[in-house]
């Protein structure tokens, strides 16, 4: 089965082809990173207006590394939700018209579910298991069941993680986006600096907007004192409280739930301590720990493709779907 995948819910234009939802033959991504850090976070419109500059190329260039012609595609799979509405409407367009002008079935995935199938191109994934979903919009810890049923366990109640991730770098002063910056501070500061309490959530919800702000006031503090402070050390002190926290929450999910297999998925699954610590206190109690590689960590075509792929194995019968809109935000497990 060899699917087209689009990708256009955020500021990454991406289109792959992808052959039984393994073997990625071509994953092409433009970003916008550039263009919107001038601004220190995503501009809707610029988003939406890069897409429409980029998509065809795009599509052309994809379709040449691959080496294939849109008429040996058998289905088109798109985001459609959640994201920048404008954004993922320039996708849900592009892909109704190839679909209907080329008859090619089309598909539609959630933005989340193909960030959680990022996982399945190149691991073996046992289910059931937990997926840890941690991006720029959202924070969840899922149950998926052996029919790849997809149940919500809990969420962020405030900020998600890679926002606050961001939100902290721009308090830093170290531009847009902030998670991979932060990440390399770690090494260099100390976690220990600043204590940050940890919040008071039950369950298997969680809260970053105090830990967010702790920081924050901490520079405010020191700036209206007039007095220097290491980035570095708040950037490792933040980290170290992030990362504690995802780790506890997700095994006590594997220890409740009995599952032997965790899965990492979204922008934040890149974060190398997350990865580190979460798969040495795994392994401490049996449970394997698996993450995307860094190029299927972030929004990707590959991983829509990938999930149009089980979509269709599950049952779903695609077809020309051309009522399809695009939806700003849709639970998981509404999908
Ligand atoms: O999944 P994604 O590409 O876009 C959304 O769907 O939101 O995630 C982007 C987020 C940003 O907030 C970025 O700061 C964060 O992922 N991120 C990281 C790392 N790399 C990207 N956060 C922590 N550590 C990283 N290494
Ligand atoms: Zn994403």
């Amino acid at each position: 089965m060899l699917v087209l995948g689009i990708e256009t819910s955020c500021d990454e234009t991406s289109i792959a082809i992808v052959r039984d939802g393994k073997e990625v033959l071509s994953n092409y991504i433009s970003s916008q990173i550039e263009i919107h850090k001038e601004y220190g976070g995503v501009v809707p419109e610029i988003a939406s207006r890069h897409h429409i500059k980029n998509i065809a190329t795009i599509l052309e260039e994809s379709l040449e590394q691959a080496k294939v012609k849109l008429e040996d595609i058998d289905y088109i799979a798109v985001t459609y939700a959640p994201g920048l509405i404008g954004a993922l409407l320039v996708g849900v367009s592009f892909a109704k018209g190839l679909s209907y002008g080329k008859k090619i079935p089309l598909i539609p995935v959630h933005h989340i579910r193909g960030h959680i199938y990022a996982n399945f191109i190149e691991n073996d994934v046992e289910l059931p298991c937990i997926s840890l979903v941690v991006s720029g919009g959202h924070t969840n810890i899922i149950y998926i069941d052996k029919e790849h049923n997809f149940i919500n366990l809990g969420g962020t109640l405030d900020d998600a993680v890679g926002e606050s991730y961001d939100k902290v770098a721009r308090v830093l002063g170290i531009g847009y986006p902030g998670g991979p910056v932060i990440d390399k501070m770690y090494y260099k500061g100390n976690p220990n600096f600043l204590h940050i309490p940890e919040p008071k959530v039950g369950g298997y919800d969680f809260s970053f907007s105090g830990i967010k702000t702790s920081v924050i006031n901490y520079v405010n503090k020191m700036k209206m004192k007039n007095e220097t402070f290491i980035p570095e050390d708040l950037a490792a002190s933040f980290q170290k409280e992030v990362v504690d926290i995802l780790c506890k929450k997700v095994l006590k999910a594997c220890e409740e739930k009995n599952v032997k297999q965790v899965i990492i998925a979204g922008g934040v699954a890149a974060n190398s301590l997350l990865r580190n610590e979460l798969k040495r206190r795994g392994e401490e109690k049996n449970i394997k720990v698996s993450y995307p590689s860094m190029k299927y960590c972030t929004d990707n075509g590959a991983m829509i493709a990938a999930a149009a792929y089980y979509k269709v194995e599950r049952g779903y019968v695609p077809n020309e779907n051309l009522n399809l809109n695009g939806v700003a935000s849709l639970s998981i497990e509404n999908e």
